[in-house]
């Protein structure tokens, strides 16, 4: 069990007020909080160590290249992959691109087809549909049922859009040898569902065994034990930000052999081998694809958050975030049956700390603004996650997300000032 009280003492942001209250923050999903071990780590960094990496031959500098090379190897030994294999980005968004454009601009052809489903964030959609578009491939989407699942077998219906082909059924309907890219998210960032990827990677070997598999990661690392090889994935997107890790530095794993194959991403200094007026050849991985001076604190500071998140226990962090959802969603199911909210995704089989709801006739904007009110953060609008939220019928949602240092004090109060956003409206 997860000693809340305790963690909540690591995180110094949660002691401050907002309009007069104690903050409540569920909003981990857009970004955590970060604990003070980080932050301090950040601090002692620029203060005593900053220098440049990669270059320097005096004490600071090895030192600073040193601390990075222990951060990746934390990060690696964290998603069970190889140093080597830890690319370090801006965050997951940057990850996804670095593979459609390194990955996808070689190996996508006219007629091939990219799979991705209806939950993904705007992040694991739109470069596919740009890839697809300027490769004349099909963009192929797995739908989402009202539950707010992954829909198995549903008949493929076929459109055209502005030259994009795309392709809308269930998982089997669209899984075959045509699909080279099976691009999914490993939890929806608006509804929490949680896709079973293990399962993906056999359907895939099976029926589009030409396919690799990129998991889009940013809602799943920070929430759950992850293990690159027992998902037998190929690339894995994720964001530290999300994990009590400072933002600017993103993560993403590749697989030995299809990183060496692939084209650099962003071309500069340090990720050259041998240069020569007349062209240069690339170094070996991870350098081929960390082109320029990295967010070196920042990556100092993540291995600080994969070390603390560690401590806690992924396996722990993860059944405590489920307890409080259950909870929360039992509380908040009495106000639905009362006709006070409309909840979207609440009966989710496998459902991670995410809540989308919104209260009847009101707008998501004006909910999330008077929750801030009495000291709650939440987030409205359509978590760029904009094909999901439409299939609901509605403009906008509110989300409410959790993460470790939540508790159910705070799932009280929000639940009692949702029944006072209403008292305002009528
Ligand atoms: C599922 C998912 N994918 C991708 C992203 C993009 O992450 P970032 O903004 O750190 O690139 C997010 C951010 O909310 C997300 O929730």
């Amino acid at each position: 069990m997860l000693n809340v009280t305790k963690i909540r003492e690591d995180f110094p942001i949660l002691k401050r007020k907002v309009n007069g209250h104690d903050l409540v923050y569920f909003d981990s999903g857009a970004t955590s909080q970060r604990p003070e071990i980080v932050i301090e780590t950040i601090d002692r960094y620029y203060r005593e160590t900053n220098a440049n990496i990669n270059r320097g031959v005096y004490e600071m500098s090895v030192e600073s290249t040193q601390l990075v090379e222990e951060s990746r190897k934390r990060v690696a030994d964290f998603v069970g992959g190889r140093a080597e294999e830890i690319i370090f980005t801006r965050n997951t968004t940057e990850s996804i691109n670095l593979v459609a454009y390194a990955w996808g601009e070689d190996n996508i052809h006219e007629g091939e087809a990219i799979l991705i489903s209806k939950l993904e964030h705007h992040s694991n959609m739109i470069p596919w549909q740009e890839l697809c578009r300027r490769k004349g491939a099909e963009l192929r989407v797995i739908d989402m049922s009202e539950k707010g699942e992954l829909v198995e077998e549903k008949e493929a219906v076929i459109s055209e859009e502005k030259g994009l082909k795309l392709v809308v059924g269930g998982m089997k309907n669209l899984l075959d040898e045509k699909v080279k890219m099976i691009a999914i998210t490993g939890q929806s960032n608006v509804l929490g569902t949680e896709v079973n990827v293990e399962e993906m990677v056999k359907l895939a070997k099976k029926h589009a065994p030409k396919a690799l598999v990129l998991v889009d990661g940013a809602q799943m690392v920070p929430h759950m034990k992850v293990n690159v090889q027992s998902l037998g994935i190929d690339f894995l997107a994720f964001s530290g930000h999300k994990m009590l890790g400072p933002t600017g530095v993103g993560v993403l794993w590749g697989r030995k052999e299809i990183l060496e194959k692939m084209r650099p991403f962003l071309f500069g200094g340090d990720m050259i081998g041998e240069v020569k007026l007349s062209g240069a050849t690339w170094a070996s991985l991870p350098n081929k694809f960390e082109a320029g001076t990295p967010d070196i604190a920042g990556i100092i500071g993540l291995g600080a958050a994969v070390d603390y998140l560690e401590k806690v226990g992924m396996e722990e962090i993860h059944e405590y975030e489920k307890e409080l959802t259950t909870y929360a969603l039992e509380k908040m199911k009495l106000l639905e049956d009362e006709g006070l909210i409309q909840m979207y995704g609440a009966e989710i089989k496998n459902k991670g700390g995410a809540i989308a709801f919104n209260i009847t006739g009101v707008h998501a904007h004006d909910t999330a603004q008077i929750l801030d009110s009495f000291g709650i953060a939440v987030r409205s609008g359509q978590h760029c996650a904009a094909p999901l939220v439409m299939n609901f019928g509605v403009p906008a949602m509110v989300r409410a997300t959790f993460y470790l240092y939540n508790t159910r004090e705070e799932v009280d109060y929000f639940v009692e000032k949702i029944k006072d956003v209403q008292k305002v409206f009528v």
